[in-house]
């Protein structure tokens, strides 16, 4: 019987015997992939596990919480947490085209990553590389790893040869909707197993822009007042994802207290999709778009306007980089 519970049962007893009594590594990405992954190898291994947390800098609020806290309250998992912000920051300084944004970010990450990997290899015989690959990316890519970050960088070659690993994929057999199963069987929070899709360059590409420490700071507040009023209205999972943009070198004149302001426009991104091939711009309840606006203009003292993108996917995409 294919059950959650004996898909967890299984895949405990098929990552044990690959590894044995070795050790291994597993990048966190604050997604649910990841996530799952590290939470079934840790039931199977416990401490010989030890997670990677990547603070790049371009997270949302309360997302490197979410898992330093909430992922290791329910997994009791070793977490290792590299604080690399000021060093992503200082690769993007002065750089605004969205693909240049995407290969610093990429490359950086890889950087940072494989650092990390060398000084827990000069600690212990990690000899083992935990993956969140899903069915779907073992299909797209004709049977390899896939395509999200960490996945993909291990498989592109030019690794170092002592920094080879074998991979542990307890998730090559299963859908999405099966991976959320296991992740709440496994007891995660809700938070982090119907996390909406967020891409891995992060905030970087919703800065249309240059990436500064003072826009990401305005970005993810205005970002977290989005979310926490689409939360509170239960429209979380009616809406695929919705992007908050800073369009930081466009400036209107605003109005407010005694005042004139000349402050930044934010953009809201609802979307609604299947696969994020094509999505529909979501049809937002008046008086929900009307808290967000208020609020965002009222606590993010650099916005003074909130714009509603309604283009649908094609022409436009998700992202506006
Ligand atoms: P677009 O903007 O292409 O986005 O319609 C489709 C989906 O992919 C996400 N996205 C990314 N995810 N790295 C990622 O890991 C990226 O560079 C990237 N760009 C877009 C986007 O959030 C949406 O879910």
């Amino acid at each position: 019987e294919w059950t959650t519970a004996s898909i967890v049962d299984e895949q405990i007893t098929k990552i044990r015997e690959q590894i044995g009594d070795g050790r291994a590594i597993c990048g966190l990405s604050g997604g649910v992939d990841s996530a799952v992954a590290a939470a079934l190898v840790q039931r199977a291994i416990g401490d010989r596990l030890t997670c990677v947390f990547v603070d790049h800098g371009l997270l949302r609020a309360g997302e490197r919480a979410q898992v330093e806290r909430d992922f290791v309250a329910a997994t009791g998992v070793n977490l290792v947490t590299v604080d690399a912000r000021e060093r992503f920051l200082d690769a993007l300084a002065g750089v605004t085209d969205p693909e240049q944004k995407r290969k610093i970010i990429g490359r950086e990450f890889i950087r940072v990553f494989e650092q990390a990997e060398r000084d827990l290899k000069a600690e212990g015989d990690y000899r083992f590389l935990v993956q969140g690959t899903l069915y779907p990316d073992v299909v797209e890519s004709g049977g390899g790893a896939g395509a999200s970050n960490i996945k993909s960088h291990h498989n592109v070659g030019g690794l170092p040869e002592d920094l080879q690993f074998e991979l542990v994929e307890p998730l090559r057999l299963l859908f999405k909707d099966e991976v959320r199963r296991v992740g709440l069987e496994l007891g995660l929070p809700e938070t982090i197993v119907h996390r909406q899709p967020f891409p891995g360059p992060g905030l970087g590409i919703r800065i249309i822009g240059e990436v500064t420490a003072d826009r990401l700071a305005t970005l993810r507040a205005a970002d977290a007042i989005a979310r926490e009023e689409l939360t509170a209205a239960g429209l979380d999972r009616d809406i695929w994802q919705c992007p908050v943009v800073l369009l930081a070198d466009v400036r209107s004149v605003g109005v407010q207290g005694d005042g004139r302001t000349y402050g930044h426009p934010v953009v809201l991104r609802p979307v609604s999709s299947e696969d994020a091939m094509t999505a529909d711009w979501t049809r937002l309840p008046y008086d929900v778009l009307e808290r967000i606006s208020t609020r965002i203009t009222n606590e993010v003292a650099e916005v003074n306007r909130v714009v509603l993108d309604v283009t649908s996917k094609p022409p436009g995409t998700i992202e506006w980089e």
